[in-house]
């Protein structure tokens, strides 16, 4: 996007609207764009029709006709995505977001705030402040939103009461208080008649603010982003030939002239800008929401991500950081899952290392959790992948905020907000050893890998893993069992079987795997480990080739009747809980390495199946 102007160069306010169907927020955008007059004769005449069809105001146009997915609205009883919709006065140009106000649907409300200034928040005079205006309140908090108008609705069913309205203002502003927001304007109107939208009511003589259409005309909602410290993200490298190497992007924040001093915040390498290309010829200085391309003066490493600053104004580099969390996949979030996140321009693995707590959006009130829902909003502990350059997003809307995509769904998990890093992070280093892998491997004469048995409990893991450890073992190659019943006396004493124990488990026997093969040795690991994505983790950690996955294929039918540890008769009598297979999932792997069916067969037969393998691998055995 470049600069925040409208066509005839008019101020352009983006803001969205909360609230429920019920507040009457269609018939206020409905208001909005009929008085903006906006509204095609045409159309106008077709919905005069149709009011009278269906509408629900008699023989007055039902203006929420006018606003798409109404239809939908009616049918459903709620709308699912945000629609914007464009009108301007002769002083400003608008975009608002309408975003259903349904109470599932924190994601829409999400994505309809970013990117605006101001909310207005419809109140229904009749209810006054209400669970849904507070979680609306923090939301928009959340996001960044500093405006809020608070639209009394449907002022004249409470005959226009000075009280009424007095009462509800009273109680906002007290909840409002620990919010934050710079203005809080709130007005008495019924959009339904107009009163207070575009022109002042008679209705209300006691009312002497603004009108909503005034009071957003004239509201000053300004970041004043250019007069923050200056935030350059490297969308793209452009070269075209060996003369011109330019840094292409949109100024999130800032100022920058010709010959400043800059910096490439992640890598600490210094320079100056040499100009600022733009299609329409070089420009002296450039400011925040401007598409330009940078050019340096020295030949200093520069790749798509990263971001240019000032030398006195670096962000934070880090690798682990606090901030909000925004859960809108109905997989729920689990603490130790690797997601990818998008930050500025960056990809990178990620996982929530731990919840600080849950934030009730009702109440405000923190909990602790292990998980995070669909709508849930939580505060918690991030690690990324690589050092990455970030604000806190209360100071930055553009470097402060990332988003968290499942990696088999390609879903766009979750929204985040950055608080701050962790400094714990910054201060450790990676040593080298001179013993290293290789050298470790070299003298036992070992083909460090994982051998990763996968399958349902009783499908025979652990027995084919010993027999496999067995004959390895007699070849000479030096090697380790995990095993999930093993490690679960010790290193993992602390988990169950719910489904963040289970990621968790495979999460922290992942990372001692990886230390064995680091040790040289082949490490068999023998866990039901349910979910492609820790499976997909743990492959992650070690090096191509290293990794090599043995689906233990036994029906479930199959399992339960060989029950080796008597643990299905009781999942089934109901006695255990969360049993794989039975009330917990199992994902099989799509693409194992070797998949080993066990009905019918000997576990010998099986284990000689799986040495195949490795000697075909280059292991002798
Ligand atoms: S995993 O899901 O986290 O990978 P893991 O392999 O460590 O599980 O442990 C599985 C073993 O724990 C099973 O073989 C079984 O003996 C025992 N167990 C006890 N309760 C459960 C349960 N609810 N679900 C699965 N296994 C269980």
């Amino acid at each position: 996007m470049t600069h925040h102007r409208a066509p005839e160069n008019r101020e352009l306010l983006r803001f969205l609207t909360c609230g429920s169907v019920d507040d009457g927020k269609s018939t206020l955008i409905g208001r909005l764009l009929y008085d903006s007059q906006l509204i095609f004769e045409d159309t106008l005449a077709a919905i005069t029709k149709d009011s009278r069809k269906h509408g629900t105001t008699g023989d007055d146009i039902d203006l929420a006709l006018l606003v798409d997915g109404l239809e939908a609205e009616r049918q459903q009883g709620i709308t699912i995505d945000v629609a914007y919709r464009f009108f301007q006065t002769p002083k400003r140009a608008f975009i608002v977001a309408d975003t259903p106000g349904h109470e599932q649907y924190t994601r829409n409300m999400a994505t309809g705030a970013s990117g605006a200034s101001l909310a207005v928040i419809l109140i229904d005079a009749r209810k006054g402040v209400l669970t849904q205006t507070r979680r609306h309140s923090y939301i928009c908090s959340l996001l960044g939103i500093r405006d809020i108008v608070v639209a009394v609705n449907k002022i004249d069913l409470v005959n226009f009461s000075e009280d009424t309205f007095d009462r509800i203002v009273g109680d906002y502003v007290t909840f409002a208080s620990e919010l934050g927001f710079r203005s809080v304007m709130p007005i008495p109107m019924s959009a339904r008649y107009g009163d207070n939208v575009t022109s002042k009511s008679g209705n209300t003589p006691w009312y002497h603010g603004p009108t909503l259409v005034e009071h957003l005309e004239g509201v000053d909602v300004s970041q004043d982003l250019g007069a923050k410290p200056f935030r350059f993200p490297v969308q793209w490298v452009n070269r075209p030939n060996l003369d011109f190497r330019g840094f292409a992007g949109t100024i999130a924040s800032g100022r920058i002239a010709a010959g400043d001093q800059v910096i490439v915040a992640a890598s600490g390498k210094a320079s100056r800008i040499a100009r600022i290309v733009t299609a329409d010829g070089d420009l002296p200085v450039a400011e925040a929401g401007q598409a330009v391309t940078l050019t340096l003066e020295d030949e200093v490493d520069v790749a798509r991500g990263d971001i240019i600053v000032r030398p006195a104004e670096r962000p934070a580099v880090a690798d682990q950081f606090a901030g909000h969390l925004l859960w809108m996949d109905e997989e729920a979030m689990l603490p130790g899952r690797s997601y990818l996140m998008r930050i500025g321009n960056v990809w990178t693995p990620c996982s929530v290392t731990s919840i600080r707590h849950r934030v009730d959006v009702n109440t405000l009130e923190e909990h602790a959790a292990r998980r995070l829902s669909l709508n849930e909003i939580g505060f918690c502990n991030f690690s990324a992948g690589q050092p990455i350059p970030i604000d806190p997003y209360a100071e930055n809307r553009t470097t402060g905020a990332f988003i968290l995509v499942d990696r088999f769904t390609n879903r766009t998990a979750g929204a985040g907000m950055v608080a701050f890093p962790l400094r714990r992070a910054s201060n450790i280093h990676h040593e080298h050893f001179t013993v290293d892998k290789a050298a470790r491997a070299a003298l036992v004469g070992n083909k460090p890998m994982v051998l990763w048995f996968t399958g349902l409990s009783g499908s025979g893991k652990s027995t084919i893993a010993n027999i496999v450890e067995l004959a390895l073992h007699r070849a000479g190659r030096q090697t380790y069992s995990l095993d999930g019943d093993n490690v679960r006396h010790g290193l993992c004493r602390d988990l169950g079987f719910t489904a963040e124990d289970r990621v968790e488990n495979i999460r922290r026997v992942g990372e001692v795997a990886k230390l064995f093969v680091d040790a040289g040795m082949i490490v068999l690991c023998s866990f039901i480990s349910p979910f492609r994505a820790e499976r997909q983790m743990v492959r992650g950690l070690l090096a191509e080739g290293e990794f090599v996955e043995v689906f233990v294929d036994t029906p479930i039918e199959a399992c339960i009747q060989r029950d080796p540890k008597g643990l299905y008769a009781k999942a089934q009598a109901g006695q255990i809980k969360n049993f794989t297979g039975i009330d917990s999932p199992y994902e099989a792997p799509e693409d194992p390495e070797l998949l080993v069916r066990t009905p019918g067969r000997t576990p010998e037969d099986c284990a000689a199946e799986v040495l195949a393998q490795l000697r075909a691998r280059g292991i002798g055995c």
